[in-house]
């Protein structure tokens, strides 16, 4: 199938005092439109900064960044963001949050259309009746649902999420995770997501991307074919531990402690 964001040969180094830091090199991904990709590495293999590249908050050195046919080399408005800690406007309420990127990106969209727009969506999360509570009124998952809300209001070419379930006990993280793949079929965005957790990758990927560990580049890609409605269950299944397993293995490889013992 075609691909919509397609990473081609990318490479990045920071600037640092001690010289350059090379932290990409050579990644590729390719992800059809409305797929969802999950990208696990190693800790500090350059995750994060492959997000700033898709975003276009940063360009690559070489290589690039194609989104629908075109190179991204400035920020962009049409992409959706969520991360580990969600932003919210304290002094605003979780609707008014939602609502923000449409401010931005379609200002002229009358009031009451964007209020549908957020409403429609904080229902589908399971927030009805929590639009004028504050984000302080909100437990940590319910403003990570939120958050999910703000990042595709304004349906974005592209969601990358950094972590966004990373600090959520078990049991919140598997809700969200069913909530995402609900919204998923509501709206088929294309998705990239950063994850440190495995079970996460499966059960919400179409595909699993491994980095090698710093300077990264693509080591695997794992194509998940378990059904798209999937529930949690199907993790138990030995299709999924099975993939599991490699996935582990794959992450040995890329800290470069294939044939340890742990
Ligand atoms: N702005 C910066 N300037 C210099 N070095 C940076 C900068 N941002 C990140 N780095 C370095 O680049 C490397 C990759 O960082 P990055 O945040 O992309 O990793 P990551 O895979 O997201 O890590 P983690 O899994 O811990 O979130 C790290 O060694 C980090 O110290
Ligand atoms: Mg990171």
């Amino acid at each position: 199938m075609k691909s919509f964001l397609d990473i081609k040969g990318v490479h990045h180094a920071y600037k640092t005092r001690n010289g350059p830091l090379p932290v990409l090199e050579g990644l590729d991904l390719e992800v059809p439109k409305g797929e969802f990709c999950a990208v696990v590495g190693p800790s500090g293999c350059g995750k994060s900064t492959l997000t700033r590249l898709v975003s276009g908050l940063m360009r690559p050195d070489r290589g690039a960044v194609v989104l629908d046919g075109q190179e991204v080399s400035s920020p962009r408005k049409t992409v959706g963001m969520a991360f580990q800690n969600p932003v919210m406007l304290e002094w605003r309420s979780i609707i008014e949050n939602v609502i923000l990127p449409l401010e931005i990106v379609a200002p002229r969209m009358p009031r009451a259309e964007r209020e549908a727009r957020a409403e429609e969506l904080l229902s589908m999360v399971g927030l009805k009746g929590f639009e004028n509570k504050r984000p302080s009124e909100l437990s940590g998952g319910m403003r990570q649902r939120a958050s999910l809300c703000r990042a595709i209001v304004h349906r974005p070419d592209v969601l990358i999420m950094d972590e966004p379930f990373g600090a959520l006990d078990n049991f919140t993280r598997e809700d969200l995770w069913q909530t995402m793949r609900d919204l998923r079929a509501a709206e088929p965005f294309t998705c990239v997501l950063i994850t440190h957790d495995l079970r996460e990758s499966v059960f919400l990927g179409d595909q699993v991307v491994v980095l090698t560990g710093r300077p990264a580049k693509t080591q695997y890609v794992l194509d998940v074919d378990l059904p798209a409605d999937r529930t949690i269950d199907v993790l138990y299944e030995p299709k999924a531990v099975e993939m599991l397993h490699l996935l582990r293995d794959q992450i040995r490889i890329a800290q470069g402690r294939d044939g340890e013992m742990h």
